[in-house]
């Protein structure tokens, strides 16, 4: 039979369920196929109310407003480590406990402990730890891009998007260079965990890649004892009172969070660039509009199209009973395109003053650490790209990631030559 255990990162364990129900709007955002357009199913969700409750008993929002409201509100919390498990309900293999991925770290922790974990790593992500990575970010853009070179035709994503996000959390984890493909390998084997895992056969993958990774990990920590760097793994070694189990899923949520979240904001906003002649005669006249640009995508078309939190106790949202531990959907894309609050929302407009309104990192306090790194990459692959490569176009057909909770293009052959 399937093992449909996984679906993790933000999702909660009755969104899966509801798979069985057609016609639900949640059955069409979460069903086993996903839709290849979800937009007018969020749209559909807030025309029906501020608060929508699917025939699960599970609540869905696509309101701006709800959703910031909810993500502040702290009545409610993440769902809680143990609630869904990508491993199986045990989390024992051979004998062993493996360490959940992203299940065990800060982003599906309440606090106290989220805000312990959550400040070990914050220095890296100020704007000054930022300013300490720009250079990093800039070779890496250059490294791969000069690995493209002069070849007529290439995957925007395969070749390019999905080798950067990765590279630069190896660098900040201080991930030795040899061992960095065996690092990325990992981290895809993660990723695709994050929409399920089908069967036995992904499952005993996913536990093998996990094995792996923890025997790495371990080597790793026991290399930055012994000389420590400035890395992030080197500053969590030294606090004392971290736990494996602590380190592991935090260095582990590090890779995942912000691997294939960035390579798709890459990707969705080379297609925004693609899209409208305009976007690219303003980037190519000036290379700075694509910090605009890519704000812009990430209103319109973001990678991480939902997350999901439940209420401590039961509680009332928008006239609602939501009863305890009820998992509300917040549909982040839908509430980008709330007209509540952005004019003409499903127009692609660099130049709206409000954009920075758009909820795709979050809010409240799982807001994306990782928010301005992934910014800084996105705009370096953007300037890069289109600087190098400035007739860039599409060269056949786009595939879209089969994914529900992460949106974006899996292929996407572009060729570099002039325009015939
Ligand atoms: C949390 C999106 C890149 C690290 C989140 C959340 C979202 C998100 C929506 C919050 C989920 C929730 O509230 O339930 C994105 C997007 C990215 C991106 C769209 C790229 C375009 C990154 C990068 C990193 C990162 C590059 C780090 C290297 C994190 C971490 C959390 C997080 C550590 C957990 C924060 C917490 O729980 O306090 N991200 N992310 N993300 N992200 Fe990102």
């Amino acid at each position: 039979s399937t093992v449909r255990t996984a679906a993790l990162l933000f999702l909660g364990r009755a969104v899966v369920r509801t798979q069985a129900l057609l016609g639900d709007p949640a059955a069409r955002l979460f069903g086993t196929t996903p839709t290849r357009d979800p937009y007018p199913t969020y749209e559909s969700v807030r025309s029906s109310g501020a608060l929508v409750k699917s025939r699960m008993g599970l609540y869905l929002t696509a309101s701006h407003e709800l959703c910031d409201a909810v993500l502040r509100d702290p009545a409610y919390g993440v769902v809680p480590a143990g609630d869904l498990s990508p491993i199986d309900s045990s989390g024992y293999v051979d004998g062993r406990r493996l360490v959940n991925p992203v299940e065990e770290s800060f982003l599906v922790r309440n606090p106290p402990d989220h805000t312990r974990l959550r400040r070990l790593v914050a220095p890296w992500f100020t704007p000054r730890g930022l300013r300490a990575q720009a250079a990093t970010v800039e070779r890496v853009v250059a490294e791969y891009l000069d690995e493209v070179g002069d070849r007529p035709t290439f995957d925007l994503v395969g070749d390019f998007a999905a080798r950067v996000p990765v590279r630069v959390i190896a660098e900040l984890l201080g991930v030795p260079g040899a061992d960095q493909a065996a690092f990325a390998r990992w981290g895809k084997a993660l990723v695709n965990a994050l929409d399920g895992v089908r069967d036995l056969r992904e499952l005993r993958a996913l536990h093998e890649g996990l094995r792996e990774f923890e025997a790495f990990l371990d080597d790793l920590v026991a290399h930055r004892r012994a000389r420590p760097g400035d890395d992030i793994v080197s500053a969590l070694v030294a606090h004392d009172d971290l736990t494996r189990e602590d380190l592991v899923a935090t260095t582990e949520l590090l890779l995942v969070a912000g691997f294939e979240t960035t390579v798709n904001l890459i990707g969705n906003a080379a297609l925004a660039v693609l899209a409208h002649p305009e976007v690219r005669a303003r980037l190519l006249d000036d290379p700075a509009c694509a910090e605009a640009v890519v704000e812009e995508t990430l209103r319109l078309d973001p990678p991480v199209q939902y997350t999901v939190r439940m209420p401590f106790e039961a509680t009332h949202l928008a006239g609602a009973r939501v009863p305890r531990r009820t998992p509300v959907v917040l549909l982040l894309a839908g509430a980008n395109r709330d007209p509540a609050v952005f004019t003409d929302p499903h127009r692609f407009d660099p130049d709206r003053p409000d954009v920075r309104a758009h909820l795709a990192f979050s809010s409240g306090i799982h807001y994306c650490l990782g928010a301005g790194l992934a910014r800084m990459e996105a705009a370096a692959a953007l300037r890069g790209l289109f600087g190098r490569y400035p007739n860039l176009r599409a060269a056949g057909r786009i595939r879209r990631r089969p994914s529900r909770l992460i949106r974006g293009a899996a292929h996407f052959p572009v060729t570099t030559g002039a325009p015939q």
